[in-house]
């Protein structure tokens, strides 16, 4: 259905799981067209000293993916989190940063070259108010991190699309326009932002604003920007979980209407995991569309619901 109405349909997914169990590898591989790499390109994993790189577990989920045709969102190649000691550690100066951080990017980018349809070369680097959030990048390199960030991504594989991901941007908002304006100014200068990613980690007590978002993606639908609903989940905070899987399901509705309704521009739906057995959050918040026995729950028939409007 979603390869129907050009969308892609996405799960974070991880290389433990898929060496290990193999009910999960079949719903990834029937239930979605997409994946995103959750843990195994994360700093700390997959260069884990100056001169190592190691790329043995996102290469399992990589293959895995692109032996069932799905396309596969690579995450995340400049990030606050899961720095390594040796980094964090090491004193560096501005001009070794930008070294080490050039190759970071370069060399993984190379290694996934054709094979990772789409990056997200900067996470989460913004603050609520607007200002860009403090980190080893900022604080070494300067706010120019981000610019050459696309820049080096782009020269190491020129067909891969390249976004800048963050929380808290969907809507209207002092963050969300510190976002939009950074991406803008970055195309007006000739660097190649592609896309932008909307995290959406909820609960079912999210307002959701569905004018507001829509409003927010018809700015980046005027410059040429796609959008990603990116790590999509909703957590349901209740005693009761099934009390509130309607609740639930009518949030995953909604969300993935206000993708669709904006066709063209928002181009991937992704959740944050496959089953709740699996999930990042704890397993009693039930936020992902299989439960965690792997069975469908109200939120997959709500996306199906969505889907065949
Ligand atoms: C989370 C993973 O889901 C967890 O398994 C891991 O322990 C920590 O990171 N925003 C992001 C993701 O961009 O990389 C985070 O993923 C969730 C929040």
């Amino acid at each position: 259905m979603a390869d129907k109405q050009q969308l892609l349909i996405g799960a974070a997914i991880n290389y433990e799981k898929v060496a290990s169990d193999s009910k999960y590898k079949s719903i990834v591989k029937s239930e979605f067209n997409m994946v995103t790499v959750e843990n195994d390109m994360k700093f700390t994993s997959i260069h884990p000293a100056r001169k190592q790189y190691d790329f043995n577990k996102a290469d399992v989920v990589v293959n895995f993916a692109l032996m069932n045709n799905l396309r596969v969102q690579g995450h995340t190649l400049v990030w606050h989190n899961r720095i390594p000691d040796w980094l964090l550690r090491g004193h560096y100066s501005k001009e070794e940063m930008k070294r080490i951080l050039k190759d970071h990017i370069q060399t993984i980018v190379r290694h996934y070259k054709n094979k990772v349809y789409a990056w997200d070369v900067v996470n989460e680097a913004f603050n609520d108010d607007g200002s860009l959030r403090d980190s080893i990048w900022l604080r070494t390199i300067g706010s120019e991190y981000i610019g050459l960030s696309f820049q080096w991504a782009h020269e190491a594989d020129p067909k891969a699309l390249l976004f800048l991901n963050d929380f808290g941007i969907e809507g209207l908002s002092d963050k969300s326009t510190a976002v939009y304006r950074l991406i803008s100014s970055l195309k007006m200068q000739g660097i190649p932002v592609n896309g932008v990613g909307f995290q959406m980690h909820y609960s079912i007590s999210k307002e959701f604003n569905a004018d507001n978002v829509k409003r927010n993606m018809k700015r980046y639908r005027d410059i040429g920007v796609e959008v990603h609903f990116s790590e999509v989940d909703i957590a349901v905070p209740g005693n009761d979980p099934n009390m509130e899987t309607d609740i639930q399901g009518d949030l995953y509705f909604k969300l993935l209407n206000t993708c669709l309704n904006s066709k063209g521009t928002c181009t991937a739906f992704i959740v944050w995991g496959v089953t709740d057995k699996y999930s990042w959050l704890p397993k009693e918040k039930s936020p992902l569309i299989f439960d965690q026995r792997f069975r469908k729950k109200e939120a997959y028939e709500a996306l199906v619901d969505a889907l065949k409007q």
